[in-house]
């Protein structure tokens, strides 16, 4: 599921080889009501990807509201407005994958990222409730959290993206948390560990590296 059926069509195409059972969807996220029927429409769902994301570019300035609003309309609100269709599914048939794509960027906010950092936040804490909420329901929550990973999304950052991963082996940790049932994976490892040493710096330490990076 995605925006442009060209796109989708191109991967359904490269797939067929392996199976012929790809069914694309065009849908735009954000449109709550048309996403919600489109998931109504689905017979019998095993699992379900939460990767559609958005970042803003990186900038210092004032988040005007409708950019902010967008993001969390495309990072947040379409993820619930997924599993409010699917959730009654799962609870039925006591079984069901929720996958969601967090970020490494959840964990700590930089002052150019902080609507997105904000927004994969906000999918940590809805992940861990649907946790307690539903395993003892059989149904699965897992939470990626990715590193740089070179997509769309990332060809437009100007600046050093450490541990960057090429796509297909970004996609392949992906899959690989999948298969294992990963609670929780936060990748590359390298970048994981940094981050949470980073994290238990003192509050004037971490400015202080903070600012010179972005000054
Ligand atoms: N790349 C990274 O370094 C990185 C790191 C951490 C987390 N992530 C997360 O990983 C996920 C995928 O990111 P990516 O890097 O692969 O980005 P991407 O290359 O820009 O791909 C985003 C995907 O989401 C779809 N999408 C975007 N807006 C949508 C909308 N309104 N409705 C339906 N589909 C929409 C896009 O298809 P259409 O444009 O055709 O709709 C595309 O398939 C995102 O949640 C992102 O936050 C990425």
């Amino acid at each position: 599921m995605a925006r442009r059926e060209d796109r989708l069509q191109k991967l359904q195409s490269e797939l067929a080889p392996l199976t012929k059972n790809i069914e694309i969807i065009v849908c735009d996220v954000s449109d709550f009501d048309n996403l919600q029927q489109k998931m109504r429409e689905l017979l019998d769902v095993d699992m379900v990807i939460l990767n559609a994301g958005i970042s803003l570019g990186h900038s210092l300035e004032i988040t005007p509201f409708a950019e902010f609003k967008r993001l969390y309309d495309v990072n947040v609100l379409s993820n619930h407005a997924i599993l409010e269709v699917l959730l009654p599914k799962f609870l039925e048939k006591k079984s069901g994958k929720i996958v969601f794509i967090s970020s490494l960027a959840s964990l700590f906010s930089m002052p150019s990222s902080k609507v997105y950092s904000s927004s994969k936040r906000a999918l940590n804490a809805y992940a861990e409730g649907l946790r307690y909420k539903y395993e003892p329901h059989g149904i699965k929550v897992i939470n990626i959290l990715p590193g740089f990973i070179k997509s769309e999304l990332t060809y437009k950052n100007k600046f050093y993206m450490p541990f960057l991963l090429d796509t297909i082996s970004g996609a392949k940790a992906i899959k690989k948390a999948i298969d294992r049932d990963k609670k929780f994976y936060a990748f590359p490892t390298r970048f994981y560990f940094l981050i949470t040493l980073f994290k238990t710096l003192p509050p004037f330490l971490k400015q202080k590296i903070i600012k010179t990076l972005f000054h």
